[in-house]
């Protein structure tokens, strides 16, 4: 195992299941082992991997709440190395369940649902719902860094303060270990002078937290691709959609980014 992945901010619409299903695919035609968690319930990145309510009978709140392993409900995925911890609208049932309970450790449940698997892959990323709830936390508490994807428009930047400081608190707290990976530039537009001041901006505050491409040239920026957003409809990642396409090349930098430590 070399490392367990969060994709978090909590705004919607800001590229994290785009970017944990297209991450995780890259690594895997790398040859990676890796293991895609779905920890949202609008279960994006589950149909986005074409697995739809009846392909399968149990999802990661059945994980959670205990009532299956981990590996009982992991589906394989049409890349070989890649699988699928699927989710469930069921899954909005959590946050309550969690809340009722009065043990401390609420937090690290995920984490230690995936100690049973976690020796079977190489890389583990977690997609998280676009809020500061318990399942974002627990996300946060099972991973050794998190990936933040920043949409390149307007109030881009706005709620990144709240996010900052709850990944400090848990660092202080519950995950000491857990470190910002980077974060990354969405849906940007060349046309778009918005996008360029959100990237001048990025870049003015968090300048060694970028993504480098292979060369150390430039960075890793995730363009507006029309490709990107279609191929969740035909249940595939990108790289098994349009390999070609400038999103699938931003998301295998991405992944040689991260393969390079
Ligand atoms: N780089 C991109 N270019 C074009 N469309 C994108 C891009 N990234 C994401 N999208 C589309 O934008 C919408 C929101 O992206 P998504 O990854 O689901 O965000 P989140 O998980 O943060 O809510 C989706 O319809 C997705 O297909
Ligand atoms: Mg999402």
């Amino acid at each position: 195992m070399k490392e367990i992945i969060a994709i978090a901010n909590q705004k919607g619409g800001v590229g994290k299941t785009t970017t944990a299903i297209n991450l995780a695919a890259s690594l895997a035609v790398a040859e990676k082992r890796v293991l895609l968690i779905d920890a949202d319930p609008q279960s994006n990145a589950t149909t986005g991997l074409g697995f739809h309510r009846n392909d399968y009978e149990y999802n990661i709140y059945h994980v959670l709440i205990g009532s299956k392993k981990l590996s009982q409900i992991i589906l394989k995925t049409s890349i070989p190395t890649l699988h699928l911890a699927p989710s469930n609208i069921g899954l909005v049932g959590i946050e309550k369940e969690f809340y009722d309970q009065e043990s401390d450790g609420r937090e690290l449940v995920l984490k230690e649902k995936i100690k049973e698997v976690k020796d079977q892959y190489d890389y583990i990323i977690i997609d998280s719902p676009p809020a500061l709830g318990s399942i974002t936390i627990n996300a946060l508490s099972a991973a050794n860094s998190v990936i933040i994807p920043i949409q390149c428009e307007f109030f881009a930047l706005e709620g990144l303060a709240q996010l900052l400081n709850t990944i400090k608190l848990i660092k202080k707290t519950i995950n000491p270990k857990l470190k910002i990976k980077g974060f990354l530039p969405t849906m940007y537009s060349t046309q778009n002078n918005l996008s360029k001041q959100v990237f001048a901006d990025l870049k003015q505050h968090f300048k060694n937290k970028l993504f480098k491409d292979k060369d150390n040239s430039s960075y890793v920026v995730v363009p507006r691709n029309i490709k990107l957003a279609e191929s969740p409809s035909f249940g595939k990642p990108i790289i098994l959609y349009d390999i070609k396409s400038v999103g699938s090349q931003a998301y295998q930098n991405l992944a040689t980014s991260i393969m390079a430590g």
